[in-house]
């Protein structure tokens, strides 16, 4: 099977980490989204992967020098201007020559959606277009998506105004579309499936199906979400550990290669510690990810945190719920918390505090 992985979108709501790197680029646990998605795409056989790509588009090709993930062959489909996620999907699919049915991923989502169910769903329905659906509590920020009893698509309401979604069952970003749906995207504008072309098929029964599952699942796209894609991948929540290389030497304490733990940190399990990163004695790390070759100094807490590579958290510097960005630096005595993001490079000054604030990219204007 094939399948196109929306890559094109400018991750705004994770900036500045998106300033530099796209946002299935940022890794989980030490692993980039977008190869968590290629992982579980092979694991249902998909053997090509066409990226569908705009922002940033070189660093999926240089990640990819080989043009292959594992035993997945990727194509790239760059556009010149972004065409929306229908655009975007009919781009890439013209640009890989698809002329079978395939899949399509947002590529923002973690799932553990079996793929085969899903398409034998899609078989006996005989649906032009199925879409993978999921509960949530809250689906103003998703597209909520009520359906017959047969599961036949009722409606599509896009971002719908709190307290006025007509279903709990969202959208969850996966699709599987016959190749004629492509026909109902005009060409060369921006078209969002979403907003125009699951709506257009509407229009006409027995086009569109959903499958309702509890599979897990969650949209990466928020600070909040981001580091709660973490505290689930350390809970082992996809079913997996945490990264293929990363041993368990206490329970719910994942190292990788040479990382240095020092005995007398104070661990509250889970935790991920990366390949050259060391904490020092005396400091305090509870359920957060450790990047490679990041340095926690003695003094300091690690609470709940996303700590990317090289990253640096001084003596008595705290970081609690937040992200630190490539080679940022958390001073000392500093604090760090309320989902505050500190850019790549950038630095949060001594004995200073930032609570649910941005520090932008460092040696950048804005
Ligand atoms: N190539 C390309 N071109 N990709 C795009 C474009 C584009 O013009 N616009 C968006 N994308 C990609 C993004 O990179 C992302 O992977 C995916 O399309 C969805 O965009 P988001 O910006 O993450 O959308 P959302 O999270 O607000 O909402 C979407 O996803 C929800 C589930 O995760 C919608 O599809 C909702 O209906 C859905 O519930
Ligand atoms: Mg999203």
């Amino acid at each position: 099977m094939k399948a196109v992985v929306l890559v094109g979108g400018e991750g705004t709501r994770l900036r500045p980490l998106t300033k530099t790197t796209p946002k299935p680029l940022l890794p989980v646990a030490g692993v980039p989204l977008v190869e968590r998605q290629l992982q579980w795409l092979g694991a249902h056989g998909v053997d090509e992967v066409v990226l569908a790509m705009g922002y940033l588009p070189d660093a999926f090709v240089e990640h990819f020098p080989d043009d292959r993930f594992q035993s997945i062959h990727l194509l790239y489909a760059v556009e010149s201007e972004p065409l929306g996620t229908a655009g975007a999907i009919r781009f890439a699919a013209e640009h890989a020559g698809f002329d079978d049915r395939f899949f399509v991923c947002n590529g923002d989502v973690l799932t553990t959606l079996d793929l085969s169910a899903f398409v034998d769903f899609h078989v006996a329905h005989e649906a032009a277009a199925t879409i993978h659906l999921s509960r949530v509590d809250d689906p103003s920020a998703l597209g909520a998506v009520p359906t017959y009893p047969d599961g036949e698509v009722e409606a599509f309401v896009e971002k719908p105004p709190p307290g006025t979604a007509p279903s709990n069952w969202i959208n969850a970003g996966t699709y599987l579309l016959e190749r004629s749906v492509l026909e109902h995207v005009p060409a060369g504008r921006m078209v969002a499936i979403e907003h125009e072309t699951f709506p257009l098929l509407l229009q006409q029964r027995g086009q569109v199906y959903a499958l309702e599952t509890d599979d897990y699942w969650l949209d990466v796209g928020t600070p909040q979400t981001y580091l709660r894609a973490h505290a689930d991948v350390l809970e082992g929540r996809l079913g997996l550990p945490p990264a293929p290389d990363a041993r368990e030497s206490a329970p719910g304490v994942w190292v990788q290669g040479d990382a240095d733990l020092a005995s007398e940190v104070e661990v509250e399990a889970p935790v991920l510690v990366g390949v050259g990163a060391s904490v020092a004695g005396g400091s305090r790390i509870e359920r957060s990810s450790i990047g490679a070759g990041a340095e926690i100094q003695a003094g300091a807490v690690v609470a709940g945190a996303v700590v990317h590579s090289g990253a640096r958290v001084c003596s008595g510097a705290v970081v609690r719920d937040s992200i630190l960005g490539v080679g940022a630096c958390v001073e000392s005595d500093a604090t760090v918390l309320e989902q505050s993001i500190v850019g790549p490079g950038a630095s949060v000054p001594a004995g200073s505090t930032l609570a649910g604030g941005r520090v932008p990219v460092a040696a950048s204007s804005d």
